[in-house]
């Protein structure tokens, strides 16, 4: 039996850790050969659905980088099955959504979402995560947040500035503001009910969010990630993603989330001083720079330590998810010179 590693819950709960933490988004994912051998043509969504492999691509993404925390392999798309949407999630483009929702009536005859019997697999898969990973790192669970699943049900496929979806606010505020909380009751229930089963920490995916100005935050978005960050305080540490959205930033922490994952266009020093000690940080590699690896990915890595020396609450990750051609060697490199230069000196 290994000793514990809590640095990653350590960081969240504002104790100072042994080193600084690392763990990546989509660290189970297609650039490491492991998943790949173990996912051979299935597509993501039949991965998922199997606890027995789920959790399999989990831990060999863990041994092989040798990080501090694992994420549950699931999609961001899978509970909006329990509420009767139709989706594919298409290799290189993204989730597709056979009969997008875009008027009132269908998002009134949305059904009610059960955890256990629509997404049963994923509570099982936790549970054999957590045996196979033997308590050597923490797990962390996920959803996606009202607003970036809503992006994909009202749009039906990937977009950038997420029109459609805001033209529904502006025109439809009454189905806007069912379709959030309908959404908003389903995201509660999936967490709680990842954190019955065993999860050590919650990551909510507000991915596509900031293309809101920060007015609009308010009025259409932001009290249904309070009520969500309210409804797990004093169970597990929240952390609140997003991308592309420096104009956020003193919003996010008014949603009570104990970390912010930020993004490399804000420089991370500028993130602590904003925050304000309010917030740990997670952060903030470019994956670009992960990717093409070397000098200037060492010299990204130095300057997020300098700038977060000292702080309490930093975990260090990459801005967005890992992408598809990073080596994983590059990754590892990033694990060792994050823990072999926070190590706290006995
Ligand atoms: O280690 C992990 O992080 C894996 C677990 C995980 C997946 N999706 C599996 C997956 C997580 C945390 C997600 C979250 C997710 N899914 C988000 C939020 C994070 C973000 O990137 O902002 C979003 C927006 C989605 C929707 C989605 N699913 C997209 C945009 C894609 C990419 C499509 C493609 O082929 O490039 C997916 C597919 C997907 N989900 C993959 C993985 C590992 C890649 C496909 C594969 O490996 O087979």
């Amino acid at each position: 039996m290994t000793e514990k590693n809590t640095t990653f819950l350590d960081a969240c709960r504002g104790k100072r850790p042994s080193h600084t933490p690392v763990w990546f988004m989509r660290q189970a994912g297609r650039y490491l050969p492991a998943y790949r051998k173990v996912k051979g043509v299935m597509p993501v969504t039949a991965l998922a659905r199997d606890p027995d492999l789920a959790s399999q691509v989990v831990v060999d993404a863990v041994q092989a980088l040798g990080v501090d925390a694992g994420i549950v392999f699931a999609d961001i798309m899978l509970p909006l099955e329990g509420l009767g949407v139709d989706f594919t999630i298409v290799e290189n483009v993204g989730p597709v959504v056979k009969k997008p929702i875009r008027t009132s009536d269908q998002v009134e005859s949305l059904e009610t979402f059960d955890p256990e019997e629509d997404v049963g697999y994923v509570l099982d898969g936790i549970e054999a995560t957590i045996q196979k990973l033997d308590e050597a790192v923490p797990l962390i669970g996920f959803s996606g947040a009202p607003f970036t699943l809503a992006g994909y049900m009202v749009e039906g496929r990937p977009s950038k500035d997420l029109e459609k979806t805001k033209e529904m606010m502006y025109r439809q505020p009454e189905a806007w503001h069912l379709l959030m909380s309908k959404l908003t009751r389903m995201v509660c229930d999936y967490l709680s009910s990842q954190v019955s089963h065993g999860v050590d920490a919650v990551q909510l995916f507000d991915s596509w969010v900031g293309c809101l100005s920060a007015e609009d935050y308010r009025a259409y978005v932001g009290d249904y990630t309070k009520e969500i960050m309210t409804s797990l305080r004093g169970s597990v540490p929240r952390i609140h993603f997003c991308a592309n959205s420096a104009h956020l930033i003193e919003d996010f922490v008014d949603t009570g989330a104990d970390l912010l994952s930020v993004d490399w266009r804000l420089g991370i020093g500028e993130a602590w001083g904003r925050c304000r000690g309010r917030v740990g940080i997670q952060g903030n590699l470019d994956p670009v720079l992960a990717l093409s690896g070397g000098e200037a990915m060492r010299r990204g890595v130095r300057e997020i330590l300098a700038q977060s020396q000292g702080r309490l609450g930093h975990v260090f990750s990459l801005g967005h998810g890992v992408l598809r051609e990073t080596p994983p060697e590059n990754l590892r490199e990033i694990v060792r010179m994050v823990h072999q230069g926070t190590k706290a000196k006995a």
